[in-house]
C-alpha cells in the first residue's frame, strides 16, 4: 500500500493549475485522487475526467471538478496505475476491469503517467493473464476464437456470477504465456468479431513511476 501510495503521490506532482486531468482506475490510481483532491481543496484549479465509475464516484466525493467528452479536445495528463510494465513500457491493463475507457482516456493524453510497485515491473509481458473486454452477445463462440489465437481465456466471475464493466460487457482473462510482440497480438484480438479492446497498451505510457515497499520512489528512464 505504501508503495502505491508514494508512487501514486509523485505523479500528482506533475499535476498544475489549468490541466484536465484523467484519472485512472484501481487502488493505485486511488492514491492519485485522493492526492488531487487534497490539493483541489488546497486551491489547485484542475478538471478531470475518469476512467470507470468508481473513479467518478470518488472525484465526486471529493470534490475534484469533472468534464464530459464532449466537453473536451485532449487531456493534458492521465494518471493510471497497471497491472505489468515491460522493459519497453508497454503495459498490461484491465485487472480492475476497466481497460475500455482507460484506453480510450490514456489515447487522447498527452502524458500517460503510469504509477504501480515494484511488483508490476517485467522483462515480457504475460505472467498476469490479459483481460479481454468481449460483448456478452455469443460470448461463447468468442471464447472459443481467443482460444484459436493462442489464449487459455477465463470468463470473469465474481460470486459465481459472470463479472460486467461499466459498459455492461464481460472479461475473458487470457493466458497466453509469455508475450514477445504486444503490437501484433494487440491487434489480432481486436480483429476478433466480439472483442471491443484488450488490455494490451501498446506506446502509450509517457512516464512509469515506481514505488518500493521501503517508501522510496523512482521514475524510469525509456530504454
Ligand atoms: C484497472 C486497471 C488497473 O490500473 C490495474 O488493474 C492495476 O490495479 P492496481 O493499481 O489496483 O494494482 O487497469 O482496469
Amino acid at each position: 500500500m505504501e508503495s502505491k501510495r508514494v508512487a501514486a503521490e509523485r505523479a500528482v506532482e506533475f499535476v498544475t493549475d489549468g490541466m484536465i486531468v484523467g484519472l485512472g482506475t484501481g487502488s493505485t490510481a486511488f492514491w492519485a485522487i485522493r492526492k488531487i483532491g487534497q490539493r483541489v481543496k488546497e486551491g489547485l484549479k484542475i478538471q478531470a475526467i475518469a476512467t470507470s465509475t468508481a473513479s467518478e464516484k470518488l472525484a465526486r466525493e471529493l470534490g475534484i471538478p469533472l468534464l464530459s467528452f464532449a466537453e473536451i479536445d485532449t487531456i493534458d495528463v492521465t494518471i493510471d496505475g497497471a497491472d505489468e510494465v515491460d522493459s519497453n513500457w508497454n503495459l498490461t491493463k484491465g485487472g480492475g476491469g476497466a481497460l475500455l475507457r482507460e484506453k480510450i482516456v490514456a489515447s487522447v493524453s498527452k502524458e500517460l503517467i503510469i504509477i504501480v510497485d515494484e511488483s508490476k515491473i517485467v522483462e515480457e509481458l504475460g505472467s498476469f493473464p490479459l483481460p479481454v473486454e468481449i460483448i456478452p452477445f455469443g460470448y461463447e463462440m468468442t471464447l472459443k476464437q481467443l482460444h484459436k489465437l493462442g489464449a487459455e481465456p477465463l470468463l470473469r466471475k465474481t460470486d459465481d456470477q459472470i463479472y460486467k464493466t461499466d459498459n455492461g460487457n464481460f472479461i475473458a482473462d487470457c493466458h497466453f504465456g509469455k508475450i514477445a510482440n504486444p503490437e501484433e497480438l494487440h491487434q489480432a484480438l481486436n480483429l476478433i468479431p466480439g472483442v471491443v479492446d484488450n488490455g494490451l497498451f501498446v506506446k502509450l505510457a509517457t512516464h512509469v513511476i515506481v514505488g518500493h515497499k521501503d517508501g522510496s520512489v523512482r521514475e524510469l528512464s525509456p530504454s
